[in-house]
């Protein structure tokens, strides 16, 4: 069989990356440069500053992801790019350089959902079962996916309101913690054995997530703690390991709920938030029994473009092709592929 080589390009948010995989297994190259060092004085990821970044990084992402690869873009069997959904004007420097080297290549062009993206970040780590549930918790994203075979998303719960990562993140600002405060409760809270809050349950209708409400009280909360100089380290601990453990108790309460419902075999993970330590221990603890569990690995939960080309191989054996006139969009659910 001749090899195939795919590139994947991920520009949705605040990483530039390349990748190239070969024959859908081997990762020859992921070059990802994170721009996170400038957007933690902001608090927040800036979106002007990010398609600003993304533009300065690409030429030398893909130029060092093709060094390492030791291949040459001639060699090129089809491109994979994020094409939705994401920062917009982020999005449009990854698709530019992606229909650039379809073009003049003469090679397919595929357009991938992010989110599917994170899902198939768990090939890295063993083959899918269907049924599967897939949790994709990330910054921008809380939802429970239901597939029944490969490239076939079905959406049966999300949040109603905030995602889990952006709500970590509020309440780990509030708290002191350095951007992205998720990474930063998880640090400070490693031991899982620290005394909670008690907080009242979440309600959200069916299988859906709600962390608006929980994360605004907290925050009034930690205001008010602060007025009266009573935030300290101790306090600051017990506020971050009740927030996540909060939140991630709702997340798995409802993912184990539609397993039960829907009698899936597996159950993955994908997202930023997957990176959790407490998520991670609780899922195998919780629903290791009964399904199999399957974990991204730690290098992979971050935005990258490997796992960007692993489903883009996957995608380019089912004959899916795209035009080089698609335009990259801002939101889009996830969908039969
Ligand atoms: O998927 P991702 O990299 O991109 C966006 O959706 O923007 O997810 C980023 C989110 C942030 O909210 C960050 O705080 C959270 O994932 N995150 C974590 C951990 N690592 C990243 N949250 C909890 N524990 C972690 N270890």
């Amino acid at each position: 069989m001749k090899d195939e080589y795919v590139l994947g390009i991920e520009s949705s948010c605040d990483e530039t990356s390349a990748s190239i995989l070969l024959n859908g297994k081997e990762i020859l190259s992921n070059v990802i440069s994170t721009q996170i060092a400038t957007h933690i004085q902001y608090g927040g990821v800036m979106p002007e500053i990010a398609s600003r970044l993304h533009l300065e990084n690409i030429g030398f992402v893909l130029k060092e992801c093709f060094e390492k690869a030791k291949i040459d873009p001639s060699q090129l069997t089809c491109v994979a790019v994020t094409g939705k959904p994401g920062l917009i004007g982020a999005l449009h420097i990854g698709c530019l350089a992606a229909k650039t080297i379809s073009a003049y290549y003469n090679i397919p062009i595929i357009n991938v959902h992010h989110l599917a993206g994170h899902i198939y970040a768990n090939e890295f780590a063993g083959d899918f079962k269907f049924p599967l549930l897939a949790i994709v918790a990330s910054g921008g994203n809380s939802e429970l996916v239901y597939m029944k075979d490969h490239l076939n998303f079905k959406i049966i719960g999300e949040t109603l309101d905030d995602a889990i990562g952006e709500s970590l993140d509020k309440v780990a600002r509030e708290l002191g913690l350095p951007y992205p405060g998720g990474v930063a409760i998880d640090k400070l809270t490693k031991d899982h054995n620290i005394e909670t809050f008690k907080l009242s349950k979440v309600k959200a209708s069916g299988f859906n997530l709600s962390y608006s409400g929980l994360k605004s009280s907290l925050i009034r909360d930690i205001r008010a703690r602060k007025e009266k100089g009573e935030l300290d380290e101790e306090m600051v601990k017990k506020y971050a390991f009740s927030v996540e453990k909060a939140f991630v108790d709702q997340l798995l309460d409802k993912a184990l709920l539609a397993a039960e419902k829907y009698q899936v075999k597996q159950i993955i993970m994908g997202g930023g938030v997957s990176a959790n330590s407490y998520l991670r221990e609780q899922i195998l603890a919780r629903g290791g029994k009964k399904y199999e569990i399957l974990i991204p690995p730690l290098w992979c939960t971050t935005d990258n473009a490997a796992m960007i080309a692993k489903i883009g191989y996957r995608m380019y054996k089912n004959g899916i092709r795209d035009s080089l006139d698609f335009s990259p969009k801002a939101s889009e659910e996830l969908g039969y592929r």
